[in-house]
């Protein structure tokens, strides 16, 4: 994919702000610090367009991004924060839940997990949810630079095997920092989105 133009379009706090111009959407899922806003900037080739640090408790919050006019990233708040109260967790919930299973244009849901540790509680069930709804899912190993490469295969299985992911499902291993994975994930948002 070659990317002609990135830019960020709004942050969202309902759906009637949602854009309307019929691209199909990219959404990104993970626990807060997994490394959303840090994929986005290196898939798209910038350093800081996503912000790499959003704050805690503005949880209801989603991000677009329009890529050459021809599809969008939605940046999904992190879940997972300990601090998060829990009206705003059922908030964040109501909403994702809503995005995720009546949002027409969304053609993928790439779900991040850390690829140093077992995915947790939370990204188990998230991937539960994702699944039981037939919401296409490409699970994304982050920060596999932190890791050997002799290390990754051991890793990459124990994420399959918690998740419960079939064989025929892709894993991409993924870095922020050496662009790792990049140009696989490309092709796999290239197919999802029919580009
Ligand atoms: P929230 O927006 O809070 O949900 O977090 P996020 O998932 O968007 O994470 P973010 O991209 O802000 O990254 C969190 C931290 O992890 C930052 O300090 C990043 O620099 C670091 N990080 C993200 N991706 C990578 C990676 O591939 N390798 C390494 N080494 N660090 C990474
Ligand atoms: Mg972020």
């Amino acid at each position: 994919m070659k990317i002609k133009s990135s830019e960020f379009v709004i942050s969202a706090v309902s759906p009637k702000q949602y854009p309307d111009e019929g691209l199909p959407e990219i959404a990104l899922a993970g626990r807060s610090n997994v490394g959303k806003s840090s994929l986005i900037n290196k898939m798209l080739l910038r350093k800081n367009l996503a912000r790499t640090s959003s704050q805690p408790g503005k949880t209801q919050q989603l991000n677009y991004y329009r890529i050459n006019e021809e599809l969008f990233f939605v940046d999904v708040p992190g879940y997972g924060y300990a601090k998060v109260s829990k009206s705003e967790r059922e908030a964040w919930g109501r909403m994702i839940e809503k995005y995720m299973t009546e949002r027409e244009p969304l053609r993928l849901v790439l779900q991040l997990v850390d690829l140093r540790h077992p995915p947790t509680a939370l990204d188990v069930s998230m991937y539960e949810w994702l699944s039981h709804y037939d919401i296409p899912i490409c699970v994304v190993g982050t920060k596999a630079d932190k890791l050997t490469k002799n290390q990754m295969p051991k890793h990459a299985k124990i994420v399959r095997e918690t998740l419960g992911m079939p064989k025929s499902q892709p894993l991409v291993l993924f870095s922020s920092e050496t662009g790792m994975g990049r140009d696989e994930l490309w092709s796999i948002i290239e197919q999802a989105a029919d580009l």
